[in-house]
């Protein structure tokens, strides 16, 4: 029997392993898979670029507002996986840095800047069969969407986690400062007037920080199954 189409949203805090979750998923399911916080995370490269934001949370939300015209996002398919594209430029390394990191909440707190990656968002997943993930997916971006997961985990696991990862890529980073970037990011996320992080009503809590992958898989691939019936 032929499944239905539908659209998956994986919200929740960073470094839960929401995006390796998210990609995993759309490959075992043979959907398009939409990382929005590159989304934000290119908007913020822009901006530091531009003088628009600092690493110490200002921006300028005037001249940013005004230069979103002129900032173009995409993402590209390539054999090492999907990139992040800046006016056409390949960001996908560059966007991860710490720099990126500590300017990127503030950037995203700006409305204007949510509504025009919330468009954007919204065309990628007209014809359905996408996974997104990210903070307002199920709440602001797809509302409707069929499958809901608010992914969470201790501030602990997930800025262990996100060590591991910047060390891995022999980005330079501590640990405590690791865990301070990540407490100040869910907060400015939390608490921002312009869709805040939050679970949706109808999304499926998992908290992953005593879950095995394979546990995790199951579950997600088991949730999926029952929505596409
Ligand atoms: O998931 P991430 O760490 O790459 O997200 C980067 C930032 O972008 C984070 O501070 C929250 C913000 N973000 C957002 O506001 N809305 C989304 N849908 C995705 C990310």
């Amino acid at each position: 029997m032929e499944h239905k189409k539908i659209i998956i949203a994986i919200d929740g805090y960073s470094s839960t392993g929401k995006s390796t979750m998210a990609k995993k998923l759309a490959r075992q399911v043979g959907y398009r898979y939409i990382d929005s916080g590159a989304m934000y995370r290119a908007v913020a490269l822009y901006a530091l670029r531009h003088g628009m934001a600092d690493t110490v949370g200002s921006v300028d939300e005037a001249r940013l507002t005004a230069a979103l015209p002129g900032i173009a996002i995409d993402f590209k398919v390539t054999p090492d996986g999907q990139r992040t594209m800046l006016n056409g430029e390949d960001v996908e390394n560059e966007i991860r840095s710490m720099t990126v990191s500590q300017a990127v909440s503030p950037v995203a707190a700006v409305a204007a800047v949510r509504h025009a990656m919330t468009d954007l968002q919204q065309q990628m997943g007209r014809e359905k069969g996408i996974v997104m993930d990210g903070r307002d997916i199920g709440t602001t971006v797809f509302p409707d969407a069929e499958m809901k997961v608010f992914v969470t985990a201790s501030a602990e696991t997930r800025a262990r986690r996100r060590f591991d990862e910047l060390k891995a890529k022999n980005m330079n980073a501590g640990y405590d400062e690791v865990l301070a970037n990540l407490r100040e990011r869910d907060h400015i996320d939390e608490t921002r007037a312009e869709s805040p992080l939050r679970k949706a009503a109808d999304a499926f809590m998992l908290d992953n920080s005593d879950m095995t992958l394979d546990e995790q898989d199951a579950l997600l691939l088991r949730i999926f199954n029952e929505r596409t019936r």
